[in-house]
């Protein structure tokens, strides 16, 4: 299948692995890479950009084909070096950065100067128009139902669909088609065996069902989807408490460190860390290559006989296919 996105990345198939906190590790993002997709080392995971740089150059010992870095402009308490962290993705030759969280403008000329494409990744028809208009090379539509900070808006599926309707595909890459050239997936590659996170988040993620995530910061308009624990049920009640005086120290117990004790201890009751709805088809965990060949294998599926099947007339009578 060839795409605007595969043709831009030099990549085999037209799926973007997201960055994702402490999951985003070489392993992971070497693993998509390998299996034709698009890999991302997720840069603010990597305490210093000296480690990003080791990072870097660990998933190039894993893998010849092209992989990417993830900057995330979220607000936080000490805004890191981002500079340094672009300095040590040129210098570690990566081609491509996603972006995420706040404009990426101010960074857009050293990116540029670099040769590195951006994907900026938003939440909303306005924001991906912003990002055409400083130059990224392609956007990323988060709905919704997404996991991580999916906006306070619309599924990706009307968002996307209302940004096609209205000005017309330059570049974009979201889950779910809808005129789509690629697809971004996050949750679902931790339930994978390369995932280097603890096993009991592959379990959890097998075991949820589409109603158990919760959106945690609304009152901050940070919003987050997250999977439902113990940690998230008294964080939410301390925002209940706040209610609009809500403030982000308040929720400071419930938020800070929680990644590491879930994604290396294991601590499934820790707190707030980001999980999609699409955690409800979850039903297993195969390697990187073997998700990744099946999903282009329905995709093709999809294409060449449900599709065409319509225009003919002979798949009328015939009931849908389920795709996992
Ligand atoms: C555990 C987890 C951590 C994430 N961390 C980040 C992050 O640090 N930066 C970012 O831009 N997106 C992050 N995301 C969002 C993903 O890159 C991706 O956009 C999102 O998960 C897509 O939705 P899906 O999970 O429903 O496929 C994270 C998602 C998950 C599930």
């Amino acid at each position: 299948m060839k795409t605007a996105i595969t043709e831009m990345f030099g990549i085999e198939h037209p799926i973007i692995q997201g960055g994702m906190h402490y999951v985003g590790f070489a392993e992971l993002a070497a693993a998509v890479s390998n299996a034709g997709g698009l890999g991302i080392i997720t840069g603010l995971t990597q305490k210093t950009p000296e480690l990003l740089a080791k990072e870097i150059a660990r998933c190039r010992d894993m893998t010849d084909k092209p992989f990417g870095v993830n900057l995330t402009f979220l607000p936080s308490f000490s805004a890191p070096p981002y500079p340094e962290y672009i300095a040590a993705i040129r210098e570690g030759g990566v081609k491509v950065v996603e972006t995420a969280g706040r404009s990426p403008e101010q960074h857009m000329p050293a990116l540029q100067a670099a040769g590195i494409k951006v994907i900026h990744k938003c939440t909303s028809v306005r924001h991906s128009l912003k990002a055409e208009k400083i130059s990224c090379d392609a956007v990323s539509v988060d709905g919704f139902e997404c996991g991580g900070h999916p906006g306070e808006r619309a599924p990706r599926m009307i968002e996307g669909r209302r940004r096609k309707a209205k000005y017309g595909v330059v570049t974009m890459c979201i889950g779910g088609g809808m005129g789509a050239a690629g697809m971004n997936m996050g949750t679902r590659f931790i339930a994978t065996k390369e995932a280097p996170v603890h096993p009991n988040v592959k379990n959890a993620l097998v075991e949820a069902t589409e109603l158990d995530t919760r959106l945690v910061m609304r009152a901050l308009r940070n919003t987050e989807r997250v999977l439902k624990n113990k940690g998230v049920d008294q964080l939410l009640e301390v925002e209940r408490e706040k209610g609009g005086t809500l403030k982000i120290e308040d929720i400071h117990d419930q938020m800070a460190g929680v990644y590491p004790k879930v994604m290396i201890d294991g601590d499934m009751d820790a707190g707030a860390w980001s999980c999609g709805m699409v955690v409800g088809p979850i039903n297993d965990v195969p390697t990187v290559k073997e998700l990744i060949d099946r999903i282009m294998a329905d995709a093709e599926a999809i294409i060449r006989k449900r599709l065409t099947g319509f225009l003919d007339g002979v798949e009328v009578l015939k009931p849908a296919r389920a795709v996992a």
